[in-house]
Formats: structure tokens, C-alpha cells, sequence
């Protein structure tokens, strides 16, 4: 099945074309980064503006990029939660005027079961599918959560961050460094000269054999570091990040084990944007190998936001018979588990 992938949860607007929920021919995203850079996190209004003007382009260039008209595609997935409800709004619209207009099948994904299923593409590089079940560490800008995977659409939720998710606390660190939006990339590549053992920062973990996260106390330690020191740049600036960026790989992965211990689970899903961080890819991988567990973590381009991952988790609900009708709305809130 041919199916045409459509996401706009938050600053990304984004299409792409997917064969058998694993051949990506075209996918195309649209980012947002310079409207919202300027104020340090997405403006929820400019957002849904940016998605009405990107739209119909990004889908055009999508069906571009694979030599097809829009007569070939066979199903449409759309993102329909959770996210900004504006955003959200745009893409799951333009979805059903297609749906209607051309009598296809249409279905709703929720965008965190697209990062799970992100690792199910097929790039070209021989990848191979993780089993069910298994074990997922799901860490965005939006959610840090790890996740018993036990089936296409079945999913128990383990543990969660108490407070800010892993891809925020990067993104409000860089805010209070002055280094614009989105953070994660940018602390990623200011940390590459530095010392992560530089400065010490807390590791919350609430209790051993818990699979709760909690982030925002070492966002407080980062910035009564800055109170005290000011703000460093050169070789302190990478010290800092670098300290930074190794506190929360350290939280992520000491949790990661202590689930892969308590299911049992042999193997281990990474998805998300902050799956795109090399430091977190290779540390997860040595913990795999220390565990002899086996590890799949998609290309950095598709960790972050993209519409072949919900191409990828609608393929499966449309060839199982799945409909979404024409009240299909957007639900900001939903949970992966509901
Ligand atoms: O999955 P995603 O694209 O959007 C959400 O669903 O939230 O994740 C975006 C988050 C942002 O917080 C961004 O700073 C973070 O992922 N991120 C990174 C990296 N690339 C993106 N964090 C750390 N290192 C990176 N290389
Ligand atoms: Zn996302």
C-alpha cells in the first residue's frame, strides 16, 4: 500500500510517500526554525499560520520527489495528537479534504507511535526490524517516557518524566545560554571540545527501580551555575555543555537499564529527536552491548519530526481495515496508551 504521510504536530511541516509502511519514496519536511528562533521556543499561532502557507507545497513536492500524482496514492496517515492544537488542526484538515475529494482511506496516528515506529523504515542500509516485544526509549522535545512495546499499536507506558522532557531541558539550557531554538543540535555540537566532566551536575533519579525521570532540577543546577559564574563561552562554554549534555545521557541511560532489567526485554528502541545526539546513540550502544541486548535506533533525520514515521505507524491500521471519518479531529493531549 502507497500512503501518504502527513504531520504537523508542532514546528514541522512535513509530508512523505511510504510503500508497505517500510520504502520511504519521498519525504520532505519543512522547518519552522528561523520563525520561531527568534523567540525561544515555537509560537504556537505562527506555527498554524506557517502550516496553512507550507502545506500544499511540501505535499506537492512530496508526490514530486517520488514521480507520482496524487491518483497513485492508495491511503493518507495524518498526525492527529498529541501536539499544539492549531498545528495539529492544519495537517489533519488537509488530510480529510484529500481523503474526501479522492475516496481514499484516511487514518489518524498519533505522532508518538510515528517515533516508534520510525526504526521500521527502510533506508536503503539493509536496517533490520526490532521484535515484538520490546523495549522503547522514547525522548522529544514533548516526551521522555520508556515504553513496553508489545505489539503495532499496543504499547504499556513504564515510566515518564515528572516534569520537563529531555529534548526541553536542552532546549530551555540553550534558552538560558543564549543560543537560540531548537537546542538540542546546537548544545550537541558546542559540547564536541568539551569536558563532560567539567562541571558536576545533578542526576535525578528519584528511586533506584523507578522508571520515572525528573529533568527540571538540572535545569535549575545549570542556571544557579550561570548565576554564579555568568555566562562562559570558549572552552568553558564547551565545558559547560558538554557537563550538561553528559548529565542527561547519564539519567537516560541508567533508566534504560534498570527497565531492560525489571521487563526482561532483549530488544531496545531509541526514537525521538533527541535519539538524533551521537553522545546518547553511543553510550546506549555500549549499555546494549553490556547487557547483550540489541539496539535499533533510526537515522538522525528521522528521529526528528517527519511524516514517513506516520506514514510508517498508519500503514499497518489501514491495511488492518482502520477508517477515520470526517469528524476526525485533533486531540492535543493523546496518550500513547489510551
Ligand atoms: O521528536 P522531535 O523532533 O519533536 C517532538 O516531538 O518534540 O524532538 C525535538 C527535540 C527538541 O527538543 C530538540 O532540541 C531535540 O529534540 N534534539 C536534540 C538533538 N536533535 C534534536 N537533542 C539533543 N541532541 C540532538 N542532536
Ligand atoms: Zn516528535
Amino acid at each position: 500500500m502507497r500512503v501518504l504521510g502527513i504531520e504537523t504536530s508542532c514546528d514541522e511541516t512535513a509530508a512523505a510517500i511510504v510503500e508497505g509502511g517500510r520504502r520511504v519514496r519521498a519525504d520532505v519536511v519543512a522547518t519552522q526554525i528561523a520563525v520561531h528562533s527568534p523567540y525561544g521556543g515555537v509560537v504556537p499561532e505562527l506555527a498554524s499560520r506557517h502550516h496553512v502557507l507550507n502545506l500544499v507545497p511540501v505535499v506537492r513536492q512530496a508526490l514530486g520527489d517520488a514521480g507520482l500524482e496524487l491518483g497513485a496514492v492508495e491511503g493518507i496517515a495524518v498526525t492527529r495528537g498529541p501536539g499544539l492544537a492549531g498545528a495539529l488542526l492544519c495537517g489533519v484538515q488537509l488530510a480529510k479534504a484529500i481523503a474526501f475529494a479522492r475516496g481514499l482511506p484516511l487514518v489518524g496516528v498519533n505522532h508518538l507511535e510515528g517515533h516508534l515506529m520510525a526504526v521500521f523504515l527502510d533506508d536503503g542500509e539493509g536496517s533490520e526490524e526490532p521484535p515484538f516485544p520490546h523495549l522503547a526509549l522514547l525522548v522529544s522535545g514533548g516526551h521522555t517516557a520508556l515504553v513496553a512495546a508489545e505489539a503495532v499499536g499496543r504499547y504499556r507506558l513504564l515510566g515518564a518524566t515528572r516534569d520537563d522532557a529531555a529534548g526541553e531541558c536542552f532546549d530551555k539550557v540553550a534558552k538560558m545560554l543564549g543560543l537560540g531554538y531548537p537546542g538540542g543540535v546546537t548544545i550537541e555540537r558546542l559540547a564536541g571540545p568539551g569536558d563532560p566532566g567539567a562541571v558536576r551536575f545533578p542526576r535525578a533519579l528519584p528511586r533506584r527501580d523507578d522508571l520515572d525521570f525528573s529533568f527540571s532540577g538540572l535545569k535549575t543546577a545549570v542556571a544557579t551555575h550561570l548565576a554564579r559564574v555568568g555566562r562562559p563561552d570558549g572552552q568553558e562554554l564547551a565545558d559547560l555543555c558538554a557537563s550538561f549534555q553528559q548529565a542527561v545521557v547519564d539519567v537516560l541511560v541508567r533508566k534504560t537499564r534498570v527497565a531492560r532489567r525489571q521487563t526482561g526485554l532483549r530488544h531496545l528502541v531509541v526514537a525521538g529527536g533527541v535519539a538524533a545526539n551521537a553522545r546518547l546513540r553511543d553510550a546506549l550502544r555500549a549499555m546494549a552491548d553490556e547487557e547483550e541486548i540489541r539496539l535499533y535506533v533510526p537515522p538522525p533525520r528521522r528521529c526528528t519530526d517527519n511524516a514517513a514515521m506516520i506514514a510508517a505507524a498508519g500503514t499497518p491500521r489501514l491495511g488492518r481495515g482502520e477508517r477515520a471519518g470526517l469528524d476526525l479531529n485533533a486531540v492535543p493531549g493523546l496518550r500513547l496508551d489510551g
